[in-house]
């Protein structure tokens, strides 16, 4: 029989001296039994429930299952909260704040008396941001997330979360739909707790970290009030006192072949361009060398199989009946890592071994794609010397290859302004250049890369231009955008440079972005710019800014990359 490992909570309760009465009497006040005491794996379940991220407004009694589960399992649970992340509240943006609650996870992780950690949270920033705190201490860990909300419902049709706001939207600039009518839509679009239920950054978060062997299988797809999710959240809370005894840390779960499987799986399922970043950045915490081209290279051949919304025609309560993530991996099988180990102790393989497809139309098998390829496209040129990135699944395909002339915003706030102006001298050929929204630039890299089109030539019936920026976009967003142009114009990289009536060269099939300009010319730009001012001068804005990372490194900050260890040698006084 395998020994027990020691566990590090048993510095804290172990003991019966002065130290131990401490930690274990305040804890006591709670109601605690004795023996709950007794060198049991105490497991923390850390939480992003707020009622500011409605997203996860219903953690807390997810947190009560994954609780029980712990108990059964001879565990003593231990919630604690952490800051929460609302995509749809915080400004600036909430991915400012990806990098903080990612350091207030790995503190909260590391100054507590645990032993292992179940990550609940489910926004877009909240799960990577745990996960890259988690990793970079090391202890044992896995994720229960909020799950997707119920379809939307509007006037006979299901609409999906963000995707059909801005067709919506659209729709209203172009006076094809009344503003009463587009106000009518906001309950029918959000009938439920969950995360967004299109294939954007939540979900597609949800299912990488299924496709890593972070979760359960079948994380990724539940949806939120399902009676399975609250089932699969006390599975897990027996997993995770399981991963303790056996001492599944990130290292013996998380391999180079995870983060291979995740780029593989976010192609097929037609996942959000953020990933890219999160993916970076996890990686980055561990140790494990991942760069921007992997994306391309490994997720290029990979067909795109789930029809979901922003690509396609479905949902995620769709995808989930059809089969959920498990499905959809059976389809990759071929090319996925099927070894590589999983929070069960069993390689993913399986995960799929024995899993229901029950809808070829959401999920669709390998012989019947819905694109033959997929996959995250990186671009390089002289616009882009460290990157950009687009989703040739979301674009139109005739723009993919594309000459055109700089319509240049040095703001997302002048885009604003002058977008709507009808004498803004633009045609459907344009190229909307969009500044000043980097990491640095906003700050924190804000969901702007889809800038709306002009109205005149949405009234002409244009529903896509070729747009490119520092920005992201929001993985519910679609269209011929190129985004995460690495340096940022803030920093003074080429983008910083253009001039209006420029002409750029994109080539997706070629993986370039060319601006038209001579050498010479730009060297002359360069030494006529002035960096913006920043006016970050205290707190939080201050650090981040100082110490970001540029988009093709994951958006990190510097000092926070690499692990501290969950070993913290001081007494607690
Ligand atoms: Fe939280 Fe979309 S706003 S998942």
């Amino acid at each position: 029989m395998k020994k027990k490992p020691t566990l590090r909570s048993q510095h804290s309760y172990g003991k019966h001296d002065k130290d131990g009465f401490i930690h274990r009497s305040w804890m006591k006040s709670q109601g605690i039994p004795d023996h709950a005491f007794d060198g049991r794996p105490v497991i923390g379940i850390c939480n992003t429930w707020s009622e500011l991220t409605p997203c996860n407004a219903h953690l807390r009694d997810l947190a009560q299952h994954v609780k029980n589960g712990i108990w059964e399992a001879g565990g003593l649970p231990v919630e604690f909260p952490v800051m929460s992340l609302g995509e749809t509240q915080m400004r600036p943006t909430a991915m400012l704040f990806r990098n903080l609650l990612a350091m207030e996870v790995e503190e909260s992780i590391r100054g507590n008396p645990i032993d292992g950690v179940v990550l609940l949270g489910g926004c877009d920033k909240t799960t990577p941001a745990q996960v890259m705190g988690a990793c970079s201490v090391g202890l044992p860990f896995l994720v229960v997330s909020s799950g997707p909300m119920l379809n939307g419902k509007f006037r006979g049709r299901d609409i999906g979360s963000g995707t059909d706001v801005w067709k919506f939207s659209e729709a209203v600039r172009a006076g094809e739909m009344s503003v009463k009518d587009f106000m009518s839509a906001e309950r029918c679009m959000s009938r439920s707790h969950g995360t967004c239920m299109t294939m954007g950054t939540a979900s597609t978060v949800a299912c990488v970290i299924e496709s890593m062997g972070l979760s359960l299988p079948y994380n990724g797809t539940i949806p939120a009030v399902d009676a399975h999710r609250k089932a699969l959240s006390h599975e897990s809370g027996r997993c995770i006192v399981d991963m303790v005894l056996n001492e599944r840390t990130p290292e013996v779960v998380l391999s180079r072949q995870s983060f291979e499987n995740a780029i593989i799986t976010n192609a097929a399922i037609g996942g959000s361009t953020n990933v890219v970043l999160h993916l970076l950045a996890i990686a980055g915490r561990i140790g494990l060398p991942l760069k921007l081209e992997d994306f391309d290279a490994i997720g290029k051949n990979v067909p795109l199989l789930v029809d979901l919304m922003p690509s396609g025609r479905f949902l995620m309560e769709d995808l989930h009946y059809a089969g959920g993530l498990p499905a959809v991996l059976q389809q990759l099988k071929d090319t996925l890592h099927l070894d590589a180990m999983t929070v069960t102790g069993q390689p993913l393989r399986t995960y799929i071994e024995g899993a229901g497809h029950f809808d070829e139309e959401v999920i669709r098998l390998r012989s019947n794609p819905v694109k033959e390829q997929a996959g995250i496209a990186v671009l390089k040129g002289n616009l882009c010397p460290q990157g950009a990135i687009i989703k040739p699944s979301a674009a139109t395909p005739t723009l993919l290859k594309h000459r055109g002339r700089a319509v240049v915003f040095e703001s997302i706030e002048e885009c604003r302004e002058r977008m709507d102006d009808p004498s803004l001298e633009v045609d459907k050929d344009s190229i909307l250049v969009l500044k000043g929204c980097g990491p640095k630039g906003y700050p924190g890299m804000p969901e702007v890369g889809n800038m709306p089109l002009p109205p005149k030539l949405l009234e002409a019936g244009i529903k896509d231009m070729v747009r490119l920026s520092d920005a992201r976009m929001s993985g519910t967003a679609f269209g011929t955008v190129v985004l995460h142009i690495a340096p940022e114009s803030a920093m003074g990289g080429p983008l910083a440079f253009v001039q209006e009536g420029d002409w750029i060269e994109l080539d997706v099939e070629g993986r370039t972005l060319h601006l038209d300009v001579s050498d010479e010319e730009l060297t002359r730009r360069k030494a006529s710019w002035q960096p913006p001012e920043a006016h970050m001068e205290r707190g939080y804005y201050w650090l981040y800014h100082q110490h970001v990372l540029q988009a093709d490194q994951g958006a990190d900050m510097d000092f926070l990359v690499g692990k501290s260890g969950h070993v913290v040698t001081r007494e607690s006084h």
